[in-house]
Parts: structure tokens; C-alpha cells; sequence
């Protein structure tokens, strides 16, 4: 099925020079980006993007995190997007995902949770959420 989904690179990402790399990926796997910008995240578009996180203990390192460099934001189109992506992206624990995945690859000796390098979003539902919250007109 023909899916969009909402893909971020986090500050960590971004400044440890990995965007190239984590575009290339997306490109080479014939999922099509159509929409992409690079932006810093405000405390309430952080807050909102994390919502359902909101109460947990680790919700405020999360939301601080996220505003705390350059990310960005993309849109991206194709066959089971959403899965596809997730999987490309590997196991939200950096320390549990595969080799061959983003977070497995580049990620495996991360601090801690949080520095996880990107974001997929989850499902058809959040993937609205989250584009209708970074981008206009989608
Ligand atoms: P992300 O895919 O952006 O979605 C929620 C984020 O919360 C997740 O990646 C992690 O960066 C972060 N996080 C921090 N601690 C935890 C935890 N204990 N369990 C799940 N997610 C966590």
C-alpha cells in the first residue's frame, strides 16, 4: 500500500555529520522524500510531537533533547512506508538494533535512549500527526 510517513533526524544526527548517510538510505531503498527541512524544534511542537510520552520519566530529557540542536524533518512516500521505515530505522534501544540498520550502524554505543540519531513515525495515525505538525499543506 502506498503510505507517507514522517522521518526525523535528531540533533545527534545532524551533528555528527550523519544526514547524507541517512538520506542516501532512504533514496537507495526507492522510498521517495517529498518534502524535507531543516529546523529547530520549539518547546511546543516538541511537547506535542512526544505527547503520548508525556507523564514518563524520561519525557523532559526527550523534549529537551529534541530542541536542543538542527533536525530534520522529511516526509516520506512509498510501498509500506511506515514498516519499512521502522525497519530501516532499527530498535528504539540504540544498544538492541540490528547491524544493517541506522540506529544499529551508528547508534550501538549511544549514552543513553535518547540518542537514538532519528525518529519513524510508529503508524498511519501518528504519521498524520506528525506531519501535519512539521509541515503545511500535507
Ligand atoms: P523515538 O522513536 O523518537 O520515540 C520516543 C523516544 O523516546 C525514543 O525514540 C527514544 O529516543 C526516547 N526514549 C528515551 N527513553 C526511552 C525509554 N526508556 N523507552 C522508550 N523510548 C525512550
Amino acid at each position: 500500500m502506498q503510505e507517507r510517513t514522517f522521518l526525523m533526524i535528531k540533533p545527534d544526527g545532524v551533528q555528527r555529520g550523519l544526514m547524507g548517510e541517512i538520506i542516501s538510505r532512504v533514496e537507495q531503498r526507492e522510498l521517495k522524500i517529498v518534502a524535507l527541512k531543516m529546523l529547530r524544534v520549539d518547546d511546543e511542537t516538541a511537547k506535542k510531537h512526544y505527547a503520548e510520552h508525556a507523564g514518563k520519566p524520561f519525557f523532559n530529557s526527550l523534549v529537551e533533547f529534541i530542541k536542543s540542536g538542527p533536525v530534520v524533518a522529511m516526509v516520506i512516500e512509498g510501498e509500506n512506508a511506515i514498516f519499512t521505515m521502522r525497519e530501516m530505522v532499527g530498535a528504539t534501544d540504540p544498544a538492541k538494533a540490528a547491524p544493517g540498520t541506522i540506529r544499529g550502524d551508528f547508534a550501538h554505543d549511544a549514552r543513553d535512549i535518547t540518542h537514538n540519531i532519528v525518529h519513524a513515525a510508529d503508524s498511519l495515525e501518528n504519521a498524520k500527526r506528525e506531519i501535519d505538525l512539521y509541515f503545511e499543506h500535507f
